[in-house]
């Protein structure tokens, strides 16, 4: 990241003798930004026009409030070329950038607003994979992952407590040593799974106790956290994506309460509804396996909100 003292000198509030006064400045400033307002005024598509006048207007306004120099320009433009580079089919550097920045809780905030006592959205991730394998109720998504075993349990329910029977539940987690199965080289399968709920609406499956780990931090927006002083981790956490004709798609996690970076998450995705209690347990017998380790166990209710109509499911 560059900045530099050139802004004075195109700051048109800065004396410079030689300089355009303060008027004419803004009057050339302001003269810009709408005609290229106006080049975009007869896109066809309404939702393009309204969307392209707004980030016209935001973009131009952020280049003139902070009187952006072109050292700045030209390092933002090669960040946003690196992001490029780095961006493959296994790793989206755009998406981590937008995670990192807020913008996609933001867009969460947006497109999820509070529904009564529906369950919270929160940020979706890279990590997600279709096709994970299906597991019966009280399954395990393990599947030898690293890490102490953790049963997890609730019910699918809608926002007036009826039962939602059927519902798609997909769950992933990073193992004990903070990584997706995907992460790794090569491997099997491990720490996903999709399941459904029963007719009285309940669930419940085997994981392993979710850690805490960091984002990938060895490309641009690693490098943007390190410029700006920021840690790359996000609290230990289990992913949830719930599906049920009718009802909105919920994206989800549950945070384990007491989890490091509850309190600085790096995507800002932890919400207060969804630390939920996790219980640690002596080895034992438990909901069919006989443990000889230590073993924990969640509940988390899930409360999905009626779809409305013209909205995406
Ligand atoms: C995740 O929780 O899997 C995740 C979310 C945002 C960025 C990176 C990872
Ligand atoms: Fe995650």
């Amino acid at each position: 990241m560059t900045t530099s003292n050139a802004r004075h000198a195109a700051d048109p509030t800065a004396a410079d003798p030689d300089g355009p006064d303060a008027a004419e400045q803004q009057r050339r400033e302001t003269e810009l930004v709408e005609r290229v307002l106006a080049a975009f005024a007869d896109t066809p598509d309404p939702r393009l026009r309204e969307v392209l006048a707004s980030l016209i207007t935001h973009l131009h306004g952020f280049i003139r409030d902070v009187r952006l120099t072109e050292a700045e320009w030209s390092a933002a433009v090669g960040f946003l070329t690196a992001t490029g580079h780095i961006t493959t089919d296994k790793r989206q550097e755009f998406i981590l950038l937008s995670d990192v920045l807020g913008a996609s809780m933001q867009t969460v905030a947006v497109n999820s607003p509070a529904r009564g006592t529906a369950t919270e959205a929160t940020v979706f991730g890279p990590f997600f994979v279709d096709g994970a394998p299906l597991i019966a109720a009280g399954g395990d998504i393990a599947q030898g992952a690293k890490g102490i075993p953790c049963h997890v349990s609730g019910r699918v329910i809608d926002t007036a407590g009826a039962p939602i029977a059927g519902a798609r539940l997909e769950v992933w987690e990073a193992d004990a040593d903070g990584f997706y199965d995907v992460q790794y080289a090569e491997g099997p399968t491990t720490g996903r799974a999709h399941l459904f709920s029963a007719a009285d609406g309940s669930y419940d499956f085997w994981a392993v106790q979710p850690s805490s780990y960091p984002i990938p931090a060895d490309g641009p927006v690693g490098a943007l956290l390190g410029a700006t002083g920021r840690h790359p981790y996000r609290p230990a956490h289990l992913h949830f994506m719930v599906t049920a004709p009718g009802y909105r798609t919920l994206v989800t996690h549950i945070f384990v309460p007491g989890s490091e970076y509850l309190d600085s998450d790096a995507v800002f995705g932890v919400k207060d509804s969804l630390v939920v209690p996790f219980t640690d347990h002596e080895p034992g017998e438990a909901f069919g396996r006989v443990l000889d380790q230590p073993w924990s166990s969640a509940t988390f209710e899930i409360v999905l909100a009626p779809e409305t109509r013209g909205e995406q499911p």
